[in-house]
């Protein structure tokens, strides 16, 4: 399996409909994925693009130092750490204790374990991002429920960044997987290595969307989407949506 397939493969993340503003803590099984795997997300060479996707972020997000950021699904935190060593006050929140961990041990942003389905922050942040399927992509249809949460903790006037993964692309290119045409829900089997090399096997789950999708979903969750691109890991550009990336990246905006 390639880097690329890991990547997609690490972000197939199952879940379950929470309700808005109720904190929930059933857990999720990523989190599995994440106490075998630790700090060996950062060797995926998918990984390797955080600094180009920093910039991409401050520079779509209007990012300036002392601004604060809300990273959900921050993972290992490399988001969240590159945005701190810029001045720019990021706190990264994740279901994934090992995950929490290891972001702390990385960098100078803040973390705290939290469930991406009950976020509790309201007008606290300049931006919001959720970026490799840090949650939003994961719920299996009830998608919004992260989105609204990103849109509340934002200041009206706000950004939020997400990325997504395509529906066309994994339709065109569907191999060792198979795709739920009516949920647009793409299941796997992969295998992931842990920090000594040893390998796990887990069934991973991804939703996949169209920019048209990603749309409605936003307006359904209160933010008003301004942009939708074609990116890659490493490669965020303002692109115009094509069926051959297959990672979408949306820009919204809390309106009040
Ligand atoms: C593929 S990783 C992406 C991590 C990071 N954003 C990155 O770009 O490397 C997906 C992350 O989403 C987290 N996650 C999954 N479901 C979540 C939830 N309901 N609430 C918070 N985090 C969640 C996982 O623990 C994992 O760290």
């Amino acid at each position: 399996m390639g880097d690329r397939e890991v990547s997609r493969s690490l972000s197939n993340l199952p879940g379950s409909a929470g309700q808005i503003r109720q904190r929930t803590d059933a857990g999720h099984w990523f989190e599995a994925i994440a106490e075998h795997t630790g700090a060996a997300y950062l060797r995926y060479s998918f990984t390797k693009g955080t600094t180009q996707e920093v910039d991409f972020l401050v520079d779509v997000l209007g990012l300036e130092p002392g601004m604060r950021v809300l990273d959900v699904g921050c993972g290992p935190g490399r988001h969240s750490n590159e945005l701190a060593r810029r001045g720019i006050r990021a706190h990264g929140v994740d279901i994934s204790t090992r995950f929490v961990e290891v972001a702390c041990e990385q960098g100078p942003a803040t973390f705290e374990r939290m469930d991406a389905r009950a976020l509790p922050f309201d007008g606290e942040f300049d931006a919001a991002i959720s970026l490799c399927q840090g949650a939003f992509g994961l719920l299996s249809g009830d998608d919004a429920i992260v989105l609204e949460g990103m849109g509340r903790a934002v200041k009206p006037g706000g950004r939020i960044g997400v990325s997504a993964f395509s529906a066309y692309f994994q339709v065109r290119f569907l191999e060792d997987s198979t795709f739920d045409a009516d949920l647009g829900v793409n299941h796997e089997r992969t295998v992931v290595k842990d920090e000594a090399g040893n390998d796990a096997e887990f069934d991973l789950w991804t939703t996949c969307f169209t920019p048209r999708e990603l749309r409605l979903l936003a307006r359904q969750a209160g933010v008003e989407p301004q942009h939708v691109w074609s990116v890659g890991p490493g490669d965020y550009a303002r692109r115009e949506p094509t069926i051959e990336s297959y990672e979408f990246f949306m820009v919204a905006e809390r309106r009040n």
